[in-house]
C-alpha cells in the first residue's frame, strides 16, 4: 500500500475533498495538495477565518474560504480538537455516508467522529507533526474497519502532501505514535537547548554553544535524511572511535540511566496523557 499510495503526483485525482481547517496543518496539507498537482475547483475550504498567507494562496488559486463540495468524496478534519465536536456537526451535512473523513485532529478518537458522523462512517485517524510545516514532517495513520482499499490508498496520496505515512493496525498505536513523532520534535530541540548549555557550562561562551548545538542537531538530522538506508545506530558507530571523546560521552548517555531509559519514560508518559486527552 504504501507503494501503491506513495503518488507524489495528484493530477489523476478526480474526485472532491473537503478540508475544514486551513491553518497551519490543514493549509501545508492544501499548499502541497496544489503542488503536487490536484486540480483547485475539487477543494472546497471551509475556515471562517484563515491565516494572512493562506488567504492570500485561497484568493491566488479562486477558492474560497467558506464553500463546501456537497457529498465530497473525502473530508479532512483540520481544526483544534476543543471544536472538534461543534465542527463536525456543523459540516456533517455536506457528507454522505460514503465520504472519507481524515482527521488529523490529536486526540480526536473514531468514536468521537463516527458520534457525530455514524457508526458505519469510513474514518481515518491521523496524527502529523509540524515539520510537515517544511515539507518534512511524518504522519501515522489507522482506518477502521469501513474504509475501502481504494480510500486508504488516496488518503495515503493526499497525507504524503505532509511526508511520508505509516499505517498502524490498532487505534491505540496512534497514542504512541503522538508521543514518539507528534511530540517528537520538542525533544530534539529539547537536545539542541541542553547541549547548549552543556557546552555553556563547561567554559563556552552562550552565543558559540548555541550555535555550535544548533547547528549539530540541524547537521545531524540533515545526515540521517541524506543516509535512507543506513540505520542511526550505524550512523552513531561511525562517529564514535574506540575510547575516543564521543566514546566518553556515549557512555553516560548509554548507561543504565542513560537516554534509552529516560526516553522510555517520557514516551510512556505521553502515551499515558494522550489516552486521557481523548478520553
Ligand atoms: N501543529 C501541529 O504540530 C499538529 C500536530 C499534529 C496534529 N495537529 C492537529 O492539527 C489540527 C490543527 O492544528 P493547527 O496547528 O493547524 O491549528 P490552527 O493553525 O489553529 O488551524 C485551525 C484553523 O481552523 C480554523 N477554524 C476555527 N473555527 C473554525 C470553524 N468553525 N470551521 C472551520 N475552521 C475553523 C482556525 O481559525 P482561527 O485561528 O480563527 O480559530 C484555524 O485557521 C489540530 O487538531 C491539532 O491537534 C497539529
Amino acid at each position: 500500500l504504501k507503494q501503491l499510495g506513495g503518488h507524489k503526483v495528484l493530477s489523476w485525482f478526480n474526485s472532491t475533498i473537503n478540508l475544514i481547517g486551513a491553518g497551519q496543518m490543514g493549509g501545508a496539507m492544501l499548499k502541497g495538495w496544489l503542488t503536487m498537482g490536484l486540480r483547485a475547483e475539487l477543494v472546497g475550504v471551509m475556515d471562517p477565518n484563515p491565516p494572512a498567507n493562506m488567504r492570500l494562496m485561497l484568493a491566488e488559486r479562486n477558492i474560497p474560504h467558506t464553500n463546501l463540495h456537497p457529498f465530497p468524496f473525502a473530508m479532512v478534519m483540520a481544526v483544534k480538537p476543543q471544536m472538534a465536536r461543534a465542527v463536525m456537526s456543523d459540516v456533517k451535512p455536506a457528507a454522505s455516508p460514503d465520504t472519507l473523513i481524515i482527521s488529523i485532529m490529536a486526540g480526536t478518537t473514531i468514536k468521537n467522529i463516527s458520534d457525530v458522523f455514524g457508526s458505519e462512517q469510513p474514518i481515518i485517524r491521523t496524527i502529523p507533526n509540524t515539520p510537515s510545516g517544511v515539507g518534512r514532517g511524518i504522519t501515522a495513520a489507522y482506518a477502521n474497519e469501513f474504509v475501502t482499499f481504494d480510500q486508504k490508498n488516496a488518503a495515503n496520496a493526499l497525507l504524503s502532501a505532509l511526508g511520508p505515512v505509516e499505517w498502524v493496525e490498532r487505534e491505540e498505536l496512534i497514542d504512541v505514535a503522538t508521543a514518539v513523532s507528534g511530540s517528537g520534535p520538542a525533544y530534539v530541540f529539547l537536545m539542541a537547548e541542553s547541549l547548549a548549555k552543556a557546552g555553556i557550562a563547561a567554559g563556552l561562551p552562550e552565543n558559540i554553544a548555541v550555535n555550535l548545538a544548533r547547528a549539530t542537531v540541524e547537521g545531524a538530522g540533515e545526515l540521517l535524511f541524506k543516509s535512507p538506508d543506513i540505520l542511526a545506530s550505524k550512523l552513531r558507530e561511525n562517529v564514535t572511535s574506540p575510547n575516543g571523546t564521543t566514546h566518553a560521552a556515549l557512555q553516560v548517555l548509554m548507561g543504565e540511566n542513560g537516554l534509552d531509559r529516560l526516553m522510555t519514560e517520557a514516551v510512556a508518559r505521553a502515551t499515558a496523557r494522550s489516552k486521557e486527552l481523548a478520553s
